[in-house]
Parts: structure tokens; C-alpha cells; sequence
């Protein structure tokens, strides 16, 4: 029985294209991502995690007994051939397995995904449609992208912290909390670690997290998830400027690593990859205030003083090959912990990072407000409750720092680098308004 073979007799398809020499006998299991019939040749695309290769069983050179599985086997089934290799120039990779046999371990119904389903049919199917090459090479490409932030902030001596999901206030405003009951008292689900990322910068100066951020959108758009993944991170004696270079730095680093390790998944997912190539900080910084006038001069009316939606920014990201950001926000758009300009009060200390080719908005940051009672006039003036912020505000009333901090959106930056058209993909079960399945 092959299926009682130790898990080290096993060879990855990958291995087989790296290493495999004509004539060596392998043993490979996995699924099959295609089958075809021709007289009397089955050729069985075996997947496995690493790859896919061309499995073939000849009638004339297999017992009976193996000819008939080779029949039997279904799409997706998962199995075990045994098998030579053999090089073949018309197979993908010029390598294939001539198959001596055969074990069927989990045999497949009709599976009900053929190609070419709408987008709703399969995000019914998730469950399976997640076995696709594109999702694969995508969830690929995304742990490469946590495993550079991971590495970035660790080679720079950032604290990683595991600030929770559950809270009693609110970060980003009202109108996008999910709300829960917790024992009888209100609470909402996380749309950003932020504050208690401010919390520890007084003993740990420089924190990072990733956490599940919660946003009860209203809208279905293409980059908006109902839960995402955030990476957030805060530092005190940042300036602005400072973090904004923390987020250029870990882009670019992050972009490196994806070019260095997941080219072939990108390929498969038709990315072009100049641009990622050419990326190189500093990015281009321009002021809200010009934002405008080069949107007014692009012919897209906006008043000062309007926050930048999906479109203006699409618009915008059509004069830059690289990511850029956009700083000084006039504050009446941009959240209340964010810190006055000193040279104009009307605008923040704020500052977002816009992917180029139309992706828009893909991190957002500020140095903080450290001035007591200038946040508590700006939780007052945005209709907040200073009882439920008298912890945030007790942190500018013991030794009090200047600090900055930013979010990043991981399925912004994977839709993104991935050339994505929606962020559904980017994560595995995409949650929205009206979809939350499986
Ligand atoms: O700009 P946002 O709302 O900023 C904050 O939450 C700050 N408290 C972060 C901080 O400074 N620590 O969200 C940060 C990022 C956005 O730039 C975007 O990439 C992503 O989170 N994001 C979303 N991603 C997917 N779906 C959504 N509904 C998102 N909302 C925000
Ligand atoms: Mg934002």
C-alpha cells in the first residue's frame, strides 16, 4: 500500500523540476487538476503545494488493476502514482511521469467548478474554488509579503505586541463599527490597534502588530473587506517625517522580497513587474492642497476641504509610476488623535500612501496629537465621549512623547502587487456587507 509509505519517501513536484533525473523513480502525491483520455493513454495532472506535473499511464505497460484506476480516478481526486522520469518536450516543464501505479486515496465527486463560472458562483464555492492556481499563487505571494514586514521591523528592532480585537471605543469613527455584546455592555469589534499601540510606545518606544481590523462598510467596492488584515505600527520620538520614511523603507523592502521569491507567481498571475522593479524611496510627497489643484487641472472638480475618494485618487496615481504619498489634510476629514499642523491649524500632521496604476490608498498615517488639552478640544469638537478616552488621554498627561504611527492594509498592498482588480482575492474568505460565507 502506497498510502502507508513514511512522509519522506515522498517527492514535491517542485523537487522533480529542480532535481529529477531522467529514469529516477519517484513517488508524488496530490490532487488531480486534470485529466485527459487519449485511446489508450491517461494523462493525470497531478497538484501538489509546490507545483503541477504530467503524470501518464500507458494500458499496455500497467497491471490491469492500475489501468483501471487510471480510468476511474476523478478531477480532484487526491492520489498517489508511482512513477519514472521521464523528460518530454511537449510537456510544461519538459519533464513528465511515466506512472507504474496507482493508489486512490480520496476519490471525487463531480467537482463543480469547470471554468468560466461568474464571480458569485464561486465565491458560493470558495471551499473549492480556493484550490485554483490563481488563489494559490496569491496566498503565496501574501505570506512572502508577512514574512518581509515580519522580518523588516524585527532587523530594526520594532517590538512585535498583540493588542486585542475587542474594544470599547472607537478609533476611526461611528459609522463603520461592528457592534457586540459583551456581558450586557456595549463593545465593537477593532478598526485599529492604534491606541493601544500608543499605549505601549511609553515603555516599548517602538511597536507593530497585525492584527484583524473590523470595518462595517456599507458599500461592496473593490477594496473594501468588512475584516482585513492590519499591520500597524507606532514609535514615540517619530515626527511625521520620520515614519513616513518607515513606510517607504518596508514597501520597498517588501516589493524586494516578493521580486526575489515569487516571481513565478506573479508570472502565473499575468503581473508586469517594471514598475515593482523600478520602485526606489524616497517616494513623492505632494500636500493635499496641491492634490486639488492638479485634480482641478485634471478636470475632476473638488472643493478644498472634501476628502479624496476611489476616483479622485485613482486620477491622481495617473501622474506617478511609484507609490507616493499624499500629507496635511485638512483636519475636519481625517481622524481626532491626529496632530495639528503648527503652521496652520486647519490641516493635520497626516499623511497617506497611494499604489500607483490606479490602486489608491494603501496606508495611512499621522504623528499623533501629544498636547493634552488640544486633544481633548478634538474629541470634544468630534462629537466623542472624553469619559471613554480618559485612558488615551491619560497618556498625554504622564510624560507625554511626541510619536507617529501608520496602518498598512495587507490586501491592499497584495491586490496591489499581485495586479488584483478586486481585493476579494487577496484573502482567503473575503467578508462584506451581505457575505460572509463559508
Ligand atoms: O486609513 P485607516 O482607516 O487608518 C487607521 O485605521 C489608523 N488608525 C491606522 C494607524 O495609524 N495605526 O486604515 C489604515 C489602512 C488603509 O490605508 C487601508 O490600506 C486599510 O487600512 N483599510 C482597509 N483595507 C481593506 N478594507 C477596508 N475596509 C479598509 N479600511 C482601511
Ligand atoms: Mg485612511
Amino acid at each position: 500500500m502506497l498510502i502507508l509509505m513514511t512522509n519522506n519517501t515522498f517527492t514535491k513536484v517542485r523537487e522533480v523540476f529542480k532535481n529529477g533525473a531522467p529514469g529516477e523513480k519517484v513517488l508524488l502525491r496530490g490532487w488531480v487538476h486534470r485529466k485527459m483520455e487519449v485511446k489508450n493513454r491517461v494523462f493525470l495532472v497531478l497538484r501538489d503545494s509546490t507545483g503541477t506535473i504530467q503524470c501518464v499511464v500507458h494500458k499496455d505497460s500497467v497491471p490491469e488493476s492500475v489501468w483501471s484506476k487510471a480510468k476511474a480516478i476523478t478531477r480532484e481526486s487526491s492520489f498517489i502514482v508511482e512513477g519514472v522520469v521521464k523528460p518530454d518536450k511537449r510537456a510544461p516543464g519538459g519533464l513528465e511521469i511515466t506512472v507504474s501505479n496507482i493508489e486512490i486515496v480520496g476519490i471525487s465527486s463531480i467537482f463543480p467548478i469547470f471554468g468560466r463560472e461568474s464571480v458569485e458562483y464561486l465565491l458560493d464555492n470558495r471551499h473549492l474554488w480556493i484550490r485554483s492556481r490563481k488563489l494559490t499563487a496569491v496566498f503565496k505571494v501574501k505570506h512572502t509579503v508577512l514574512d518581509a514586514c515580519r522580518e523588516f521591523f524585527l532587523k530594526r528592532g520594532w517590538w512585535e505586541v498583540t493588542p486585542p480585537i475587542i474594544t470599547m471605543s472607537a478609533c476611526e469613527g461611528g459609522a463603520t463599527l461592528f457592534e457586540l455584546n459583551y456581558f450586557g455592555e456595549k463593545a465593537y469589534l477593532s478598526q485599529s490597534a492604534q491606541l493601544y499601540l500608543e499605549v505601549l510606545i511609553y515603555s516599548l518606544e517602538k511597536v507593530w502588530a497585525i492584527t484583524p481590523s473590523f470595518r462595517a462598510e456599507k458599500s461592496r467596492t473593490r477594496r473594501h473587506l468588512s475584516e482585513y488584515t492590519h499591520l500597524e505600527a507606532e514609535a514615540s520620538w517619530y515626527n511625521m517625517e520620520d515614519m513616513m520614511r518607515v513606510t517607504e523603507d518596508l514597501i520597498h523592502h517588501v516589493v524586494k522580497r516578493v521580486l526575489e521569491e515569487r516571481l513565478e507567481e506573479l508570472e502565473f498571475l499575468g503581473r508586469k513587474t517594471e514598475l515593482l522593479e523600478d520602485l526606489k524611496p524616497p517616494f513623492p510627497r505632494i500636500t493635499y492642497d496641491e492634490a486639488i489643484d492638479v485634480l482641478r487641472r485634471q478636470g475632476l472638480p473638488i472643493d478644498w476641504g472634501e476628502d479624496l475618494g476611489a476616483d479622485e485618487e485613482r486620477k491622481l496615481t495617473e501622474n506617478f509610476d511609484t507609490p507616493f504619498f499624499i500629507t496635511l489634510f485638512p483636519k475636519k476629514i481625517k481622524a481626532f488623535y491626529m496632530k495639528l499642523c503648527p503652521s496652520n491649524p486647519e490641516l493635520v500632521l497626516g499623511f497617506d500612501m497611494l499604489a500607483p496604476e490606479g490602486y489608491g490608498e494603501i496606508i495611512g498615517g499621522s504623528q499623533r496629537e501629544d498636547d493634552y488639552d488640544n486633544l481633548l478640544a478634538r474629541i470634544i469638537e468630534a462629537g466623542l465621549n472624553p469619559e471613554e478616552y480618559k485612558w488615551y488621554l491619560d497618556l498625554r498627561k504622564y510624560g507625554s512623547v511626541p510619536h507617529s504611527g501608520f496602518g498598512l492594509g495587507v490586501e491592499r498592498l497584495v491586490m496591489w502587487i499581485t495586479g488584483l482588480d478586486h481585493i476579494r482575492d487577496a484573502t482567503p474568505f473575503p467578508r462584506f456587507r451581505e457575505r460572509a460565507y463559508p
